[in-house]
């Protein structure tokens, strides 16, 4: 087991916190998983006790966890974490916390900060731990785990890496994107790579396209005040979807490691051909739902996109002509996090389609979430009616093998790995800056397009109809529905 640890949160009275961190912490706390002597520090300009703060946790962690906060192994766990009131951008306030952490930190004592703050501080707060020496590894080893947005574009990235950088090294910087933490995303990479039969026909020459969907059911409610100026091409594309679309494409690394990982993650986000800003139409869509101006804070001119669909091209050996279409939204009809991947037909059809027939070719579904599960779809002969064929599908449930109520929120994988100095699932500096240059072509051509019309779609449903437009366009559809085929009576 690791050394003792501190976990130093900014920004402790703060949604992310109560919501997440406190609970994360606490259900690995309850798996024994945090190393002896582990201390959990929350640092916020509202005045509190310590008491106060371990209250306030409890009550908002026992929302975030039913029955949890009231078993006895809540009041040890609160006994691991205090409070110190400061302002981050106040030097002296610095101080004071060192004396706090001093009053029961011994030798090489680990600390991992953790920014959950307004991402606007993140320079102050990183150089005024630099400035108070507290970035230091003389006394056990300091991480900084920084919470997304990293920045809205590639220059607001590379200026905070700069500052970042300037006080910590790369080794010490944890960027975090929920998503890697998601035990099936990780999935990904075990099906891919721990699975002998799927990586020979994991290239162009077996499939035809990848469709990688995010669809939430949630509108944007009370965040427009963050959403509004980031839009769903900042808010989900830069970010969780290229990450999963990495995990699809790469190559397998030599081993699971940091490095060897993240080195593969960026060979791919390096082949993805930039796209053209002037013919963002040409490859993306974008809509807003109706209704959202309605949303508390939204300005009424809004053009900002709550949905869009992008196709990128991988230009390497494996991937080269095989189109890789990114959709994700707000207000849609199912939430779902969905990796599609589409196999080609067989080159000959030597069945004659009838009436009866529906002729759906191979197609691999990895559904990250809910119903975690893997799906395959052939043809089958239809018995006892000459030869008619239908697709069938061969499941694969989480539900039916595993546990599912105990599939951990990401933030408690995360969160450990960064106390044990494992950052595979953390984003390195220049993935974070590959992912901002494919997507600030997007961004900046659909903004240069002024306020036109951004076409609208309908809560409840899939998005506009021009995003249906445009994959007729390239000849495909959107796979809304596994199985259509399922639902449909069958004639006899
Ligand atoms: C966040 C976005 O990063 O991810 C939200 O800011 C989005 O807008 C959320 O709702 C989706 O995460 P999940 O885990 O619910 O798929």
């Amino acid at each position: 087991m690791s050394e003792p640890a501190t976990i130093v949160i900014f920004g402790a009275s703060g949604d992310l916190t109560s919501r997440k961190l406190i609970p994360a912490l606490f259900d690995n706390f309850r798996k024994k998983r945090l190393p002896l002597g582990t201390r959990i520090v929350g640092f916020a300009r509202t005045p509190m006790s310590n008491d106060e703060f371990r209250d306030k946790m409890c009550v908002s962690a026992k929302e975030a966890m039913g029955h949890h906060c009231e078993e006895g192994a809540w009041s040890e766990f609160a006994s691991m974490i205090s409070y110190c009131a400061g302002d981050l951008s106040n030097a002296d306030d610095y101080e004071k916390l060192e004396k706090h952490l001093a009053d029961f930190e011994g030798e090489n004592h680990g600390r991992l900060y953790y920014l959950a703050i307004a991402p606007k501080l993140y320079p102050k707060a990183v150089e005024q731990l630099g400035a108070a020496g507290m970035a230091s590894e003389d006394q056990g080893w300091r991480r900084v785990i920084i919470e997304k947005p990293f920045g809205t574009d590639l220059a607001s990235a590379k200026a905070l890496n700069a500052t970042v950088h300037s006080v910590f090294d790369e080794q010490q910087v944890y960027r975090i994107d929920h998503y890697l933490g998601k035990e099936t995303v990780q999935n990904l990479l075990v099906f891919r790579f721990a699975n002998s039969i799927y990586e020979p026909i994991w290239n162009r020459n077996y499939v035809d396209h990848v469709q990688i969907t995010v669809g939430e059911t949630v509108t944007v409610g009370s965040r427009a005040g963050y959403y509004d100026k980031a839009g769903v091409l900042r808010d989900m594309f830069q970010n969780h979807m290229l990450q999963v679309l990495t995990l699809v494409a790469m190559e397998p690394p030599s081993k699971f490691e940091a490095n060897a990982l993240r080195d593969e993650k960026v060979k791919v986000l390096n082949a993805i051909r930039t796209p053209a800003q002037d013919l963002v139409e040409d490859y993306s869509i974008i809509s807003q739902y109706a209704g959202y101006h309605n949303e508390p804070d939204v300005p009424g001119d809004s053009t900002t996109p709550t949905y869009a669909a992008v196709r990128l091209d991988i230009d390497n050996w494996r991937w080269r002509g095989v189109p890789f279409y990114l959709r994700s939204g707000k207000g849609l009809a199912k939430k779902t996090t969905e990796v599609q991947i589409q196999f080609l037909c067989p080159p000959h059809m030597m069945f004659d389609a009838d009436d009866d027939t529906t002729v759906e070719c191979n197609r691999l579904t990895l559904t990250i979430q809910p119903d975690e599960g893997i799906h395959l779809a052939f043809q089958t002969k239809v018995p006892d009616a000459g030869m008619k064929l239908k697709p069938s599908i061969m499941d694969f449930h989480y539900s039916d093998s595993y546990d599912t109520g105990a599939i951990p929120d990401a933030y408690e994988r995360l969160l450990l790995d960064a106390i044990h100095g494992d950052a595979s699932l953390f984003i390195r500096r220049d993935e974070i800056e590959m992912a901002w240059q494919i997507m600030d072509p997007v961004i900046a051509g659909w903004a240069a397009r002024g306020d036109a019309s951004i076409p609208m779609y309908k809560v409840g449903s899939w998005g506009p109809v021009e995003a249906d437009t445009f994959l007729k366009r390239e000849g495909r559809k959107w796979i809304n529905d596994q199985a259509p085929w399922q639902h449909e009576r069958r004639k006899t």
